[in-house]
């Protein structure tokens, strides 16, 4: 199999361990799923979008290990991420007798990634599934670590499971259709990883941005194998979040609060994170950690990837109390307090409060 992928990166989890094949025309190779079957049947998750694109060259490749492969269609959007459109993937289950041995596979974005995963981990009590992200952001993200779930209107991801999948398979021609703005979208969370963990990393994506931009085939190759390797290195020392991996969410405490407040699908998810790590960044400033210089960079990255990076007014009367008020619902808030992901020197990561008056002025000094 190792031969097929042009990386395969291991998320060490001891009997939940799987691989990350990265590649070119994984989609149609029979060697990138064989192992997934034990008799069991296939389906299929995808949505409006994705379907017509790349459904039949999935299922014909399924078709080599699986007797009987059905394709399930969501409708498109993080509007859609909901109990009701989970519900029609229960229904699909139930109706075509899908058993315990059934694997589900998700053939799409961070959307059906998430809701697959998530019905795979509720159905009878839990099933197997394999991520076939096609989204940039899937590849580098959503797809690794077994987060899945659905969000709930007074707040994102709030409904949810751990469940790892057997495997993930990101095969990067599928990145050729995306449009530039889920390109963009895709790259916060790419960006991301630089001042978490990697300030080489951050340099390279500087460097490579034009390259990122246009999906210049080795530049995804390698944003996409090294997103990996820094998410299964943190995946692998905290799966379920109790301390590391929260470092993952930089930007995403202000950026759920961007989703949330505006409605979701009003700005991607990839648009709010980055907007969210720009205020991060002001707050790890304004709380002594970094300096101005470092702030101004980071913007400078997230802009020219084509991000905004000022944040929108969620309620013209109290902007900053109303934000506040969404982030209390983060899954990091502890006791009513919020914690944030900040940044202590360039590639590293802290998470902690932060006095509400210092919160605000970044809030007033971000939002326009
Ligand atoms: P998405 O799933 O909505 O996909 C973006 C758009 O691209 C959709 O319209 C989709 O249909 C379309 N699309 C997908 N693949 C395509 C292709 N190859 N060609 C053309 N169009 C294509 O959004 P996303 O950015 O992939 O994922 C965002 C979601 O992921 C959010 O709900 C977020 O909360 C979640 N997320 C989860 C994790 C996690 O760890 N589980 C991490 C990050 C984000
Ligand atoms: N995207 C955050 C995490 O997987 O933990």
């Amino acid at each position: 199999m190792n031969e097929l992928a042009l990386h395969t990166v291991n998320i060490p989890l001891a009997d939940r361990s799987y691989s990350i094949l990265i590649g070119t025309d994984l989609l149609s190779s029979a060697q990138a799923f064989e192992q997934l079957s034990h008799g069991g049947s296939a389906l299929i998750v995808t949505n409006t979008t994705v379907s017509p694109l790349y459904a039949d060259t999935l299922s014909t490749t399924l078709r080599s290990h699986f007797a009987n492969v059905r394709v399930l269609v969501l409708p498109d959007g993080e509007h859609t991420k909901h109990w009701q459109t989970l519900n029609t993937l229960f229904d699909a289950l139930l109706s075509h007798n899908f058993d315990r041995k059934s694997v589900l596979f998700a053939l799409g974005g961070g959307v059906v990634g998430d809701m697959t995963g998530f019905a795979a981990a509720c159905y009878m009590r839990g099933i197997s599934f394999v991520q076939v992200p096609t989204t940039l952001l899937a590849q580098v993200d959503s797809s690794v670590g077994g987060k899945t779930g659905i969000n709930h209107p007074m707040g994102k991801n709030m409904i949810g499971a751990f469940h790892q999948p057997l495997r993930v398979v990101c095969d990067l021609g599928t990145l050729k259709t995306l449009p530039p703005k889920e390109v963009s979208a895709g790259l916060a969370e790419v960006i991301k990883y630089g001042p978490i963990a990697d300030s080489d990393f951050l340099d390279w994506i500087e460097g490579h941005m034009p390259a990122l931009r246009l999906c210049d085939s080795d530049a995804l190759a390698y944003a996409v194998r090294r997103s990996c390797e820094i998410k299964a290195w943190v995946v692998g020392k905290d799966e379920r979040e109790s301390g590391l991996r929260a470092i993952l969410n930089f930007g995403h405490t202000f950026g759920h609060a961007i989703e949330a407040g505006l409605g979701y699908g009003s700005w991607l998810h990839g648009e709010a994170v980055g907007c969210g790590m720009v205020m991060a960044a002001h707050l790890s400033c304004a709380l002594g950690l970094v300096d101005q210089a470092y702030v101004q960079r980071l913007t400078r990255v997230i802009s020219s990837a084509g991000l905004p990076v000022m944040g929108p007014v969620l309620d013209v009367h109290d902007n900053a109390g109303r934000y506040m008020q969404l982030m209390r619902h983060d899954k990091k808030a502890s006791d009513g307090e919020i914690r944030f992901v900040v940044i202590d020197g360039p590639g590293r990561a802290a998470v902690r409060g932060a006095p509400d008056d210092v919160v605000r002025e970044v809030i007033e000094r971000c939002c326009a």
